[in-house]
Formats: C-alpha cells, structure tokens, sequence
C-alpha cells in the first residue's frame, strides 16, 4: 500500500474515531461571544474607569450575554432583562455563592461575614438573623418611631440652616446611619453637632465609601493570582489599612455596648451576643463573625440609602415639575402641618414611581454584586464553564431602550396605571429593574433600604423646596457619577433647604 494511502486511511480513521467520541461526550457548546482577550491580561483593558459604562457599550456590539476573559477568570456578563433572568432565577441555585476576591479576604473578616460567605448553613444562620431583627414585617413595624425620629431630626436641622448651603448626601448619611444603629447596636453614633452635623460622620461616610471604592476596584490579584502577592496597584494594603480602621471602630462598639448601663438591650447586637454561648450546631457566633456582620450592616445599609436619596433629590431639582406634582400629593395627603410618617407611604402612589425611577436610573450598585458558577451549565445554547465570575449590568439593563421608551429620561408616570411599566415591581420579580438583585443572594436590606430611601424622599420632598448652591441653574445640575462598588454622584449636591410647611411641623 502506498503512504498516501496510508495517510488517507488514518485521517479517514482519525475523524471517524474524533466523530465518535463527540457523539458520546455530546456536543460541545461555544463560549458566548465577546472581545478577543490579550495574553495573560485578556479583558482587562476593556473594561475602562467605569466597568458598568464600559461593560454596556461592549454589549451593544457582542450582545446581552458576553464571555470576558479577566486574567485567568472566566467573566460572564448578563445585560439584558431575559438573561438575568436565566442567572437569577433559572439557574440562581448554581450561582448562589460570591466568587473569591481580596475585599472579602482583607476586609470582611475572611468571609466570616453574610454579604461573601459561601452558601451553606453558616450563611443561613446570618442571614436569618440579620432577618429577623431588622427586616422582617415586626422588625420593620417595630421600629418604625426610629426611623421617624431620625428624620425628623435630620428635617429639624436642615430647617435651621438657612444662610449656609448643606451637602445633602452627608447629612442624609448621618441619619440613614443612626436610624440603623438603633435597630443594629441600640444607639446613634454620631452627634448632630454645632451646626447640627458630626464632624466623626463625615470621616465614618468617607470610611464607608473608600470600602466600595476598594471593593469595586478590578484589583489584578483576583484575576492573576500569581501576581496577587506584588498587589501592583495597592489596592490590598489600602484594603487592610481601612480594616484596621473599621475594626477599631467594631471593636469599641462592641465594648462599650457590653459595659453599657442599659439593663435590658432589646438590639440586634445583645442577641448576637448572647449567641457567643450557643450550641455549635444550632448557631453560634464568634466574636469576629459578630463584627463582620455589623460591618456588612454599615457597609451595606448606610451609603447606600443616603446616596439613593441623594440622587432622587437631585432629580426632583432637576424636573421641577415633578417636584411640584409630588408636592400636591403630598400635600393633599398630609397636608401642611405634620411631617410625613410611615404610615402615609402607602398612600402615596406618586412618590412610589418617583423612588422607583429613581432606583431605575441610579441603581446603587450598578453591577450588583458578583456570583460564582459552581459548576458549567448552559445558557441560550451558550457554554457557562464551571467557576466563572457572572456580573449582573443591573445599571444597563434598566436604561435598555428595547424595555424602556425614552430610557434616560427620569419619567415616573411610566410607573403609573396607563404607563408603559405600571405593575413592574423593583423587588426582584421583573428583571428588567433589579437595583436590590434578585434569587437567593438577593439584597437582605430590601426592605428596610426601600422603607428608608421612600421615606426620606417623601420628606425632603414635603418639608422643603430646595435650592442650588450659588444660585445655580437647575437645568445645569451636573448629574455625572463617580464610580465605586456603590454609584455615588461626581460632584456631591450642595443646597439651601427652604422650608415650606407650617413652623410647628419642624419641632416636633
Ligand atoms: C438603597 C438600598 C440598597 C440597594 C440598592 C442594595 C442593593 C444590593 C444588591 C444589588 C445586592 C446584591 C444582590 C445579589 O447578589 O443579587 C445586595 C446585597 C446585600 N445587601 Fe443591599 N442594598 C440596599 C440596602 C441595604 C441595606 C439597608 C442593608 C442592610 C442594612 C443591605 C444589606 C445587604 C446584604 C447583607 C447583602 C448581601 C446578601 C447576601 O449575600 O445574602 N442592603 N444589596
């Protein structure tokens, strides 16, 4: 036999016996399109200073579901309503833990804490917990006065600041913080202060915003682990200086709520103690869980809310005649001679679309927060491989002109019976505006971030009309933002509150 037919024979042989064993192993699935990466670095280019930006500018061209590839890692992107949803909801039990990254390592306590542990049961303890102290139907209602005391408070002192312009985001801050830590430790921490604001606040709000800038910074050691040790951005010596930081703080806490007089705690914090001593199995907590846990609460629940709020007051400047309308609802619904309580929200149909849109076009964590594949599974015929990162574009997803008319203009009415969205919900049951997430690893604080943000706003709103620093033009409002794992705004809002009900309502 000649060589040639010899070589015809085996590559004939050769591809049956390849065809072979393809049928028996099944076909094998593509990756689901996206940039080409470069050596060793892959995507991390691409990516820019504003990943969620970025991320939604490379959907428009590869589509809503993208295979990235970050270093060494695999990075899935969803940035569509239907494809968060086959995440979320389809196939949420294999993507129900965070993937591994320095911020959970250097600062919260090395996954002792709710917000990165794993699932499993240590998870669950902490997240029943947190539950039914703080969020659940009683602990909401139970608690309520708090969180009125709070921001009549924070109304009283925006009342008395006449002649000098107020960084909204900051004050707010300090109350969305204090109205927390009396549910949390069973007292405020910051003092209002001389000029009705604590000077302790300020450094404890650019603590918590440095923890998500951190947090939400491409750190090259999670994606070249290699490289981690050189930490070549330093990234995570800033992470365990911040710790050293919030752990003191942790720690005093801690001290001085078990030396203090009060007989009977009725917080969150005296049960977690009082769970040090548990049975292992049925739940006990160590001392470093315990703070991790209280710093998932500060982390997670203060700048959130407070920038939230900022943001849709900013928008009411912005759209006066929003403000105006929202204004006679509350008006007509209050009135002019109390401030707004819990109680009224549910009455107050405009103010829910207002908080809605608001939460649509300035979602507080714009990519969420990531999961992790536990193993490969397949998504619209695409091949998700085992331990890939999935990052949610919640930011892009709810500005997708194919869900949403007009999507970059803040119109509340599309909320409203009539409008293009009215029975959409933003709780996690209609993907094309999750701002809290959605499935199993959705925001534990939900209820209580919803809770606050629409009561503040409903009382900034009420209380006061506002006007720009410097006499600016409303119009001109600079709306850009600045990125961190948290969406604040690039210039904070700076204004003179005027106030607008009857003098009594401020005092009381
Ligand atoms: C404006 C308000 C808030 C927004 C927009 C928000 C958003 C989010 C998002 C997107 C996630 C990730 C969900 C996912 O993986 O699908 C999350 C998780 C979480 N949030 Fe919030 N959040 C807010 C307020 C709060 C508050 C007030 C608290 C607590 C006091 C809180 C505590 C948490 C915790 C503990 C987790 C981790 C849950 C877990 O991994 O099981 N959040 N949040």
């Amino acid at each position: 036999m000649s060589t040639w037919v010899i070589a015809l024979v085996t590559i004939v042989a050769a591809t049956i016996v390849y065809k072979l064993l393809k049928l028996i192993s099944g076909p094998s699935l593509p990756l689901p399109p996206g940039p080409r990466p470069w050596p060793i670095i892959g995507n991390l280019p691409h990516m820019g200073p504003m990943p969620h930006h970025g991320l939604a500018t490379m959907a428009l061209k590869y589509g809503p579901l993208m295979h990235l590839r970050l270093g060494f890692v695999d990075v899935i992107v969803a940035a569509s309503a239907s494809v968060a949803e086959q995440f979320l909801k389809v196939h949420d039990a294999n993507f129900s833990s965070r993937p591994p990254n320095a911020g959970a390592k250097y600062m919260a306590y090395s996954y002792q804490d709710l917000v990165f542990a794993p699932y499993g049961p240590q998870w669950r303890l902490r997240r029943k917990l947190s539950s039914v102290h703080m969020f659940s139907g009683k602990a909401l209602e139970d608690f309520t006065h708090l969180r009125q005391e709070e921001v009549g408070r924070l109304t009283s002192n925006l009342a008395s600041s006449r002649s000098k312009a107020v960084s909204l985001g900051q004050v707010v801050n300090v109350c969305t913080t204090n109205a927390l830590t009396r549910v949390m430790i069973g007292r405020r921490v910051f003092n209002d202060g001389n000029d009705g604001f604590d000077p302790k606040a300020d450094e404890f709000k650019a603590m918590v915003v440095e923890l998500m800038v951190l947090a939400g910074a491409l750190n090259i050691g999670d994606f070249i682990p290699a490289l981690e040790w050189l930490d070549i951005q330093g990234v995570q010596g800033k992470m365990k200086t911040l710790h050293k930081k919030f752990d003191a703080f942790l720690t005093n806490i801690i001290e001085e709520h078990k030396n203090s007089k009060i007989e009977k705690h009725q917080d969150m914090l005296s049960t977690m103690l009082s769970l040090k001593d548990g049975p292992e199995d049925g739940g006990r907590l160590t001392d470093i869980e315990i703070k991790a846990l209280l710093l998932n609460m500060f982390a997670a629940g203060t700048d959130t809310s407070s920038s939230t709020t900022e943001w849709a007051i900013s928008e009411l400047i912005k759209n006066p005649n929003i403000l105006t309308k929202l204004q006679e609802e509350l008006d007509s619904v209050v009135g002019r001679d109390r401030l707004v309580t819990e109680a009224d929200l549910a009455k107050l149909p405009y103010l829910d679309a207002v908080v809605k849109e608001t939460f649509r076009l300035h979602p507080s964590t714009p990519l969420s927060l990531p999961r992790i594949a536990s193993e490969s599974c397949e998504v619209f015929g695409y091949h998700i491989p085992k331990g890939s990162t999935l990052l949610v574009n919640v930011w892009a997803i709810a500005r997708d002109p194919k869900e949403w008319n007009n999507p970059l203009e803040f119109k509340p009415e599309r909320f409203l019976p009539g409008g293009e969205k009215a029975n959409v919900d933003i709780k996690g049951n209609d993907f094309e505006v999750i701002p809290f997430g959605a499935g199993r690893r959705i925001c534990a604080g939900l209820t209580l971030g919803l809770r606050i943000v629409q009561l503040l706003t409903a009382t900034l709103a009420h209380a006061f009309d506002w006007e720009l620093e410097n006499g600016l033009n409303p119009k001109k409002l600079n709306m850009d933002e600045a990125y961190g794992l948290t969406l604040q705004r690039a210039v904070p809002l700076s204004v003179h509150p005027r106030p607008r009900l009857s003098p009594k309502a401020y005092s009381s």
